[in-house]
């Protein structure tokens, strides 16, 4: 096993990972501010997720006696439009999918299986975030203004309208 290999890896892996909880927790401010709460609750939520994957990944990375490289891979993309934030959530989520099942098969390739497993892992919390976006895009496109404000009658907190179809009636 080629360590550094390994440690490269998950060290863009970091990268990618804190841009996530960036670009995440400010969609939440901007969300909860406009009052769409249990669609900025998601992205809280997430974020801490993402959160915890960087201490996995830095707790590999410790292992193979490398040091963890704090540095988001972008800057955060300042978008305030619900359906464009959803888009981008989507697109972040199916861009790092990618790079781990990629990473994964390199780890694989470097006879490193933890890491591998760790990036299999982690593929498949990223494809459940993914999910999650893209049923709410899904749902703005379809219902549009009248879901979002639907939403915002739901309080910050997990809103029946967060994950579900939208009451059939309002104003
Ligand atoms: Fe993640
Ligand atoms: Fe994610």
């Amino acid at each position: 096993m080629d360590r550094s290999k390994s440690i490269s890896l998950l060290n863009r892996a970091v990268a990618d990972e804190l841009h996530a909880v960036h670009q995440y927790m400010y969609f939440h401010f901007h969300l909860d501010d406009l009052g769409y709460g249990p669609l900025a609750a998601l992205f809280k939520r997430t974020a801490i997720e993402e959160m915890m994957h960087i201490e996995l990944l830095a707790e590999r990375i410790l292992f193979l006696e490398g040091d963890v490289e704090l540095v988001p891979s972008a800057q955060v993309d300042k978008i305030v439009d619900p359906q464009k934030i959803l888009e981008k959530g989507v697109r972040m989520e199916d861009d790092s999918a990618a790079f781990y099942n990629q990473a994964a098969n390199e780890c694989a390739a470097n006879r490193d299986s933890q890491s591998k497993q760790l990036f299999e892992r982690l593929v498949a919390d990223e494809e459940r975030h993914y999910d999650q976006y893209d049923t709410q895009l899904d749902h703005v496109k379809k219902f549009g203004d009248r879901y979002l404000a639907l939403q915002s009658f739901s309080g910050p907190s997990e809103g029946a309208a967060a994950g579900g179809e939208p009451p059939a009636t309002g104003n």
